[in-house]
């Protein structure tokens, strides 16, 4: 039943950016940041030129904008959201490369 739910979910997510636009997940992300530059994620790089699977990301991480659980950088860096991959392992750490993420004037 879990999985059901779950394959239906994906389904869904998989047909509204198709229909939406003809980018992944409607094109770049931005998340305002406070005082500093909103961060921008890119699903163009991330599956096409990093070659992730959706299932990577939806729906364990992240599911749509309007249902996004707001994580603070100190959470990221135990783990959370963009810190599930930027830890220095992955790919670069959330503890610095700032200016990689928050590039928005
Ligand atoms: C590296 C992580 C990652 C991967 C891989 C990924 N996404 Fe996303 N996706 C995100 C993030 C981050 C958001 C923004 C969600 C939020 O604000 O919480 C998002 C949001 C979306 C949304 C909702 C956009 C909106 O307007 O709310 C759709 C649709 C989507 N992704 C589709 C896909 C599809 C289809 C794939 C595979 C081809 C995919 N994503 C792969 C991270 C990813
Ligand atoms: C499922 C793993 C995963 C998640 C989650 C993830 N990334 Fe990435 N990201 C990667 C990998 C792998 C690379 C390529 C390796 C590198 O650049 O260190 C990358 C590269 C990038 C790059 C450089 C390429 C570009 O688009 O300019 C940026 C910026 C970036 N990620 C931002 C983010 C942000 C912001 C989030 C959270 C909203 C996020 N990522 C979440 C795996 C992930
Ligand atoms: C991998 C991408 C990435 C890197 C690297 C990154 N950030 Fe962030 N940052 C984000 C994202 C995405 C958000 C918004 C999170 C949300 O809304 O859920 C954010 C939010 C923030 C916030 C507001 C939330 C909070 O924790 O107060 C501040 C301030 C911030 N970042 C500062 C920084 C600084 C300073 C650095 C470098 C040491 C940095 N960030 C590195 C992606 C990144």
């Amino acid at each position: 039943m879990k999985k059901c739910l779950f394959l239906i979910t994906l389904a869904f997510v998989i047909l509204l950016s198709s229909f939406v636009s003809g980018k992944i997940g409607g094109g770049d992300i931005s998340f305002r940041s406070g005082k500093i530059r909103d961060a921008i994620f890119s699903h163009d790089s991330h599956v096409s030129d990093i070659g992730l699977k959706c299932t990577e990301c939806h729906d364990s991480l992240y599911i749509t904008k309007e249902k996004h659980k707001k994580a603070t950088m100190l959470e990221m860096r135990k783990g959370v959201s963009c810190g599930a991959c930027h830890n220095g392992k992955r790919a670069f750490d959330v503890r610095g490369n700032c200016s990689n993420c928050h590039k928005k004037d």
